[in-house]
């Protein structure tokens, strides 16, 4: 057998259990904190709180290193395949667990739509009321229908995701509810986990790690999970972090407050972010960058990724392609190089972005006719 076949028998071997081989024991993957729990804040087992997040694809996208440079290993972490389709997940086991431990009884987040996505599905498991306060008009209805079916009393404010987390703060500091946004530690000590799952994927940390900045939780989580494996000796280097903000909001490439910031992404529509500092840390220790991109880019990259690869991110998530896009062209990878993106969000929690971007249906009479006469101008043979 050539090496190569050897690789491909051992690929094969590792994913298919053998008919001869009798029933196999299907390991439950059992959420990020049981998984991790060396690694987390949680005590008491009996107060978990999980959906099973966590232990999410890192898919090699070939097409994609095609598209963008065929000399890099390009993977994208798929963190729209968490329970509620979103990366927060993997925080918001950890802050609702703690709340449970704590005796809290109730929760609150402002939120561009997906905190109170999870916020809401968290609390239902845990038996807690849910409080969410979301900018009016502004965030996705695949969102907002998440938070009102499990029941969270949704709270809409005349005013962006900035105005309503302060408002959170202050109900939070003078009601006996608990605050889950990221500024909750225990949701960035969930959500380093994603970069432990990157590491031992790949056996070692990549080159880049590309991902959108909102209110700059996540990129802070992620440079302490890899510095933390670091610590350890799991890991021998560093990767760059990459964040990217829409140029319409990117209060941190511009080292200033915006005070309407606007993008179609509206999950990163965000001018005042709560981690900025942790950010900038994640940028400056790893000698990475933080810089923006447009709309355009954003949804060319959104386009790109659902017809190249059958990924379906959400437009904020996109902009992590978008930034390893403007990063080839300025050339400042090698060969060889490992990137990873996190996809933060599915694709469909925002379907009306979706079906702008595609070309329309077609819409014909139930007569097999006029289906043929379609197949003809589509030169099907
Ligand atoms: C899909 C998606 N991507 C990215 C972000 C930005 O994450 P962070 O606010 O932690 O920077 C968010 C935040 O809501 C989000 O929902």
């Amino acid at each position: 057998m050539s090496r190569v076949e050897q690789v491909k028998a051992k690929e094969r071997d590792a994913v298919k259990p053998a008919k001869s081989a009798g029933p196999q024991a299907l390991p439950l993957w059992p959420g990020v904190i049981r998984y991790y729990w060396d690694f987390l804040p949680v005590e008491r087992k009996e107060c978990i709180v999980t959906l099973h997040e966590g232990n999410t694809p890192l898919l090699r996208c070939r097409n994609l290193e095609r598209a963008v440079d065929p000399d890099l290993s390009l993977y994208l972490k798929l963190e729209g395949l968490n329970p509620t389709c979103s990366f927060k997940d993997r925080g918001m086991t950890v802050a609702m667990s703690k709340a449970v431990e704590d005796g809290s009884r109730a929760v609150i987040c402002a939120s561009t739509g997906n905190t109170s996505a999870s916020a809401a599905a968290y609390a239902a498991r845990a038996g807690l009321r849910a409080y969410v306060v979301v900018p009016q008009g502004n965030i996705s209805l695949g969102k907002l229908s998440q938070a009102m079916i499990h029941g969270a009393k949704v709270i809409e404010v005349e005013g962006n995701f900035d105005v309503a987390l302060k408002l959170v703060r202050e109900a939070a500091r003078q009601f006996p509810i608990t605050l889950v946004n990221s500024l909750n530690p225990y949701r960035i000590e969930g959500q380093k986990t994603a970069a432990f799952e990157i590491c031992d994927h790949l056996g070692k940390a990549p080159d880049y790690h590309f991902l959108p900045v909102g209110n700059a939780g996540n990129i802070t989580a992620y440079w302490k999970g890899y510095k933390e494996y670091l610590d350890i000796g799991r890991l021998s280097s560093l990767p760059k972090m990459m964040g990217f903000q829409a140029a319409g909001a990117a209060p941190i490439v511009l080292g200033r407050v915006i005070e309407k910031p606007e993008t179609i992404a509206t999950a990163i529509r965000i001018g005042n972010p709560a981690s900025w500092q942790g950010a900038l840390a994640a940028r400056d220790e790893s000698g990475g960058a933080i810089e923006s991109v447009t709309d355009d880019d954003i949804l060319a990259a959104y386009k790109l990724l659902a017809d190249s690869e059958g990924i379906l991110a959400e437009p904020a998530s996109a902009i992590s392609v978008a930034g390893v896009i403007k990063k080839q062209k300025e050339g400042i990878f090698r060969a060889g190089d490992v990137v990873v993106c996190t996809l933060t969000g599915h694709g469909l929690k925002d379907p009306d972005i979706a079906i702008r971007q595609s070309a329309q249906p077609i819409r014909i009479p139930p007569d097999l006719n006029r289906l043929k006469e379609f197949f003809e101008r589509e030169s099907v043979r």
